[in-house]
């Protein structure tokens, strides 16, 4: 989809579609006033017969309009007149965009960027805004054999900003935006392949790819005979249960100068987890085809740092395995030395998560990185603690974790904080090895993230477990992409560009 700024009157532009707001109790925004004058006191008689309410996320869908020449009319609402905020203006996009893919519009012109909206200077309007209509756009149907006919693709949206200036500022937010939505739909579509096609191997082909159409990116693969060289036995003992071999994937883009040290993220790339002998139960276990999501999220945002050409370096790791029961898999109770040299006692074959980030951690030391952030589908605890609005934060280093939970908000894509520490780090303790890969069943999230910072010890490090916020279930089945809004503003912001 494209996206321009240009000014007008919402009652004499030609377009396919005018969007215009209305607040709740039927209050008009001034461009809905703008056509109503015009157009017969058509949208002030419709709220008058109760037709319309302006409830946020309301739309309505308007043919032949007199007295107007856009051949479309979409009244969306706005809610509460006043209390307009950026969750509120993409939810308002989203729902406009929703309604226009039912239509054959080809393009429309939003003129919601009239209205005030908290914090809503251009840059942030048009970038949201973009995010917004890609979000809703997006379709996962590579794999249907007929694909529903649409009458036509909305292929423009144009927001309405008055001058030179603002105009300009909204074309830099439909840039970021448009590259932070693709680094989404990326994620989201590497989520949402089966585990059948979505192997280890097929990750470590997407990331070539990516590599093959930019040449500032670098891509290499670690692969099984080279792990064991380098002692990954903890990563080893995951994949020993499948057929498909693991990979390390090694994503490198020097954007920024040559000695600064680089911000490394580390994605959970288990390709599908069965539990492994641990075996899970049957009840949604094709959603463990998601749990890779981590590792989406990592090359997604990596695509997004290098649409922009950020200038700041940055290295992804994807550590990817596919957790089977079988012959050879990892019984509970096996011991195994992980690449940091400390034994880890596997006491559950099921969180495996952990075991594969702990020898990609390492690994991520030869980058002497400056920090370091890994993403997973950690712990179903997670989602008991969060539910599925808020990804956990875990990090034992105060100011990362407020560049993070910021990073979140101003992205719309919120994290919350729980605590790490000595105290829940005991539950780990082993009677045969070091530690062991799981602790009680309270606080799971958080012994999980006691586990990874045994292998973090003086690196700025900080863990978002994203097992409630990466997918959905139900109707709605499907990858969201995040944590990639998060990511791609926590990199521009340190690239000093949003
Ligand atoms: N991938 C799962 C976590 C998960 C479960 C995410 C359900 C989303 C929904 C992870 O590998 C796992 O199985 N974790 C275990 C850890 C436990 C054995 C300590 C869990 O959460 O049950
Ligand atoms: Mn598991
Ligand atoms: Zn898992």
């Amino acid at each position: 989809m494209d996206f321009s700024a240009k000014t007008g009157s919402a009652a004499t532009l030609r377009t396919d579609c005018a969007v215009v707001g209305v607040y709740d109790n039927g209050r008009l925004s001034q461009a809905a006033r703008e056509i109503d004058a015009v157009a017969g006191n058509l949208i002030s008689g419709l709220v008058k017969r109760g037709d319309f309410t302006g409830k946020a996320g309301a739309t309505l869908l308007l043919h032949g309009a007199a007295g107007i020449p856009a051949k479309r009319l979409l009244l969306i609402g706005l809610g509460e007149q006043g209390k307009l905020d950026m969750k509120g203006w993409r939810k308002a996009h989203g729902a406009a965009v929703s309604a226009l893919l039912n239509t054959a519009a080809k393009n429309a012109f939003s003129f919601l960027s009239m209205e005030d909206v908290a914090d809503g200077e251009p840059y942030l309007l048009a970038r949201h805004a973009a995010e917004a209509a890609e979000e809703t756009a997006y379709r996962f149907d590579e794999l249907k054999s007929k694909i529903d006919p649409t009458p036509a693709r909305l292929g423009r949206i144009t927001l309405w900003f008055p001058d030179r200036k603002s105009q300009s500022a909204a074309a830099r937010g439909f840039t970021h935006g448009k590259a932070v939505a693709d680094g989404q739909s990326l994620a989201r579509r590497l989520g949402n392949l089966p585990g059948n096609i979505c192997t280890p191997t097929f990750l470590a082909s997407e990331a070539r790819n990516l590599a093959a159409s930019n040449a500032g990116l670098k891509v290499s693969v670690v692969e099984e005979a080279q792990m064991k060289k380098l002692g990954m036995n903890a990563l080893l003992s995951v994949s020993r249960g499948s057929r498909q071999p693991p990979k390390l994937i090694v994503m490198e883009w020097r954007g920024g100068p040559k000695q600064k040290a680089p911000v490394a993220l580390v994605g959970k790339g288990i390709t599908f987890d069965t539990g492994g002998i641990s075996l899970k139960p049957p009840p949604a276990m094709d959603e463990m085809k998601f749990d890779m999501c981590g590792a989406a999220s990592v090359i997604g945002a990596m695509a997004t740092v290098v649409a922009l050409e950020l200038p700041i370096n940055v290295v992804a790791l994807v550590p990817a395995a596919e957790n089977m029961p079988d012959g050879l898999a990892s019984r509970p109770g096996d011991i195994v030395t992980t690449m940091s040299g400390q034994t880890v006692e596997i006491l559950n074959t099921d969180a495996e998560g952990r075991l594969i980030l702990c020898d990609a951690l390492t690994y991520a030391r030869r980058f002497e990185p400056s920090t370091i952030i890994d993403v997973a589908t950690l712990t179903g605890a997670c989602v008991i603690a969060l539910g599925h609005h808020l990804s956990g934060l875990m990090s034992s280093d105060d100011p990362l974790a407020q560049e993070i939970l910021r990073a979140g908000a101003d992205a719309e894509d919120r994290a919350w904080r729980l605590p790490i520490g000595e105290d829940y780090d005991e539950g780990l303790k082993s009677n045969f090895a070091d530690f062991a890969n799981v602790a009680g069943r309270e606080g799971g999230a958080i012994t999980a993230a006691c586990f990874l910072a045994r292998f973090t010890r003086d690196l700025r490090w900080a863990h978002l477990d994203v097992a409630g916020t990466a997918w959905k279930s139900g109707r709605a089945k499907g990858a969201t992409g995040r944590p990639v809004p998060l990511l791609a503003q926590f990199l521009m912001s340190r690239a000093g560009v949003a």
